[in-house]
């Protein structure tokens, strides 16, 4: 059974989490690794149903994000996390109980991920539609010492996805790059 591990993605919303989780995965999948995500829109749906975005309900939502990654982790599977984390005391707690944790900074100025507002959820912030929304009423601590950092604004994806790709030949948990 090949090693398992977590690729935990943190960033605001529109920083590119998703994008990168998809594009690293199907290098992973070519490589003939078994992978799977959890997105946080998608856990949302299921797992997390009717969790709202308080700083309690993120961070239960982040525990069972985190849980189900261990569990899969620990079965040789990679699984790549997106979600926005937005408490580093969240984060460190997955991180603790995940034996190989990879954090992964999606890093992008808060107002380059409000001009891309990809799901208009930005603006309906702006307006008060939607409150406790992350950077703009809502905080996002910024992770301290991150494995890999990848600056969204500036990359390309395929920048991104190589430099993840890097770090994980570096350290012994892929074989070939
Ligand atoms: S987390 O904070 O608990 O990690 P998560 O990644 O699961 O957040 O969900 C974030 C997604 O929910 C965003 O990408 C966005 O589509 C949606 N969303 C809806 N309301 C909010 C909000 N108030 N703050 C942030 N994201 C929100």
């Amino acid at each position: 059974m090949k090693k398992g591990f977590t690729i935990w993605l943190t960033g605001y919303s529109g920083s590119g989490k998703t994008t990168i989780a998809s594009a690293l995965n199907k290098e992973l999948v070519n490589r003939n690794i078994s992978c799977e995500i959890l997105d946080g829109d998608v856990i949302r749906q299921y797992l997390s149903r009717g969790l709202t975005f308080s700083k309690e309900d993120r961070c239960e939502n982040i525990m069972r994000i985190g849980f189900v990654a261990e569990l899969l982790s620990r079965h040789g599977v990679v699984v790549i996390v997106s979600a926005i984390s937005p408490y580093r005391s969240a984060r460190e707690a997955v991180r603790n109980r995940i034996a190989d944790f990879i954090e992964v900074y999606a890093k992008c100025p808060i107002n380059v991920c409000e001009e891309r507002d990809v799901k208009g959820l930005y603006k309906k912030a702006r307006a008060g539609l939607v409150n406790n929304f992350t950077g703009i009423s809502d905080p996002y601590e910024e992770p301290l010492n991150p494995e890999v950092v990848c600056e969204t604004d500036t990359q390309l994806i395929n920048e991104s996805v190589e430099s993840i790709l890097g770090y994980l030949v570096k350290t012994g948990l892929l074989s070939v790059k």
